[in-house]
């Protein structure tokens, strides 16, 4: 990861100690439990301590905060998570960069705490992002006319620009959920954060085989008043994949963002067990042909067989 001075003017060396700190708070809070899940609640609430009482810690999550539709608390949650659990690393739904920041200092700290250095040539990205782009010119707050040129300017800006790989595009057309596998190359990840357009289950199909058993997963808008679109499709997804054991839910982050683990068995989850995408509402998601038909099979067994309104089956 190239070093270059975070956003914090006057605060020479701000990026290494911040990175220091945060990998001494969630490598005391691992030390102390056994469990990710008690580690986790112990790291993020020193985190908010701190966040509250040292004004270092408030202006560099602040800046993060600036460029993110999360509040602090998921984004100290999302650091310490990628603090704790390392790379290799997916987003979906990257927006301009807010979470992917708060990934990345995750990740860095992770490296920091666990001594690893980065190689110049690194096989495997350490947090790999998914990002269809556009605009959103009518956010209240963070308005875009161009996503994925702001995306790459705050990169630049928080200095984590060569440490992730942007796949650009719908997450779920066929050559970015290939490129995705390319660019993993069998290794599996330790962290998924979905944040896109609510289709949980589309994005868990593809993503499944490639999640370690154990590897934390972040799901916005699990539960929102404002966005009850994608809340209404994500919550019955997700609660089912807890019922089956695929997730293990941890809790939720200011009532809106779903915090788990996958089971042990996450690997199974995909098109020829559990199918849980709603396939008629799949509209601006491209599949191949290959897949199309069985899509269209498993939806045809999902319309005879469905179960309340989740539209998630159990396996055979
Ligand atoms: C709520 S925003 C993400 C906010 C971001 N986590 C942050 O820190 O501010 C959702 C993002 O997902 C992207 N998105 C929505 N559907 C997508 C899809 N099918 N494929 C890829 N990106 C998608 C949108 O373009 C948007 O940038």
């Amino acid at each position: 990861m190239r070093q270059v001075p975070i956003k914090s003017p006057g605060i020479p060396g701000m990026r290494d100690s911040m990175t220091s700190r945060l990998a001494r708070t969630v490598g005391s809070a691992r030390a102390a439990y056994a469990d990710t899940r008690d580690a986790f609640y112990c790291a993020l609430s020193r985190e908010m301590f701190a966040y509250a009482s040292d004004p270092c810690v408030r202006q560099w999550y602040d800046e993060n905060r600036a460029i993110s539709m999360w509040n602090a608390e998921p984004l100290c949650a999302a650091t310490a998570l990628a603090a704790l659990a390392g790379a290799p690393a997916l987003e979906i739904g990257a927006y301009v960069g807010g979470v992917t920041i708060a990934l990345c200092r995750g990740i860095e700290a992770h490296d920091k705490r666990t001594s690893r250095s980065l190689s110049p040539r690194e096989p495997v990205p350490r947090l790999i992002s998914m990002e269809k782009g556009g605009s959103h010119t009518a956010h209240p707050r963070l308005p875009s006319s161009d996503i994925l040129a702001d995306w790459r300017r705050n990169l630049e800006e928080f200095g984590f620009s060569g440490a992730v790989h942007l796949i650009e595009g719908n997450f779920g057309a066929d050559a970015n959920v290939r490129e995705c596998a390319n660019r993993l190359n069998g290794a599996k990840l330790n962290l998924l954060c979905i944040d896109a357009d609510g289709k949980v289950d589309w994005a868990l199909n593809h993503i499944a085989r490639h999640l370690a058993p154990g590897a934390v997963v972040i799901v916005d808008d699990y539960a929102s008043s404002m966005f009850d679109d994608k809340s209404s499709i994500t919550r019955p997804v997700v609660d089912r994949l807890c019922e089956l054991g695929y997730l293990e839910r941890w809790g939720l982050l200011s009532g809106q963002t779903w915090v788990g683990c996958t089971g042990a068995d996450i690997a199974k989850l995909g098109f020829n067990s559990v199918f849980v995408t709603r396939a008629r509402d799949q509209t601006e998601i491209s599949i191949g042909p290959a897949r199309r038909s069985r899509a269209r099979n498993v939806f045809l067994r999902w319309i005879t067989t469905r179960r309340g309104a989740s539209g998630v089956m159990t396996p055979g």
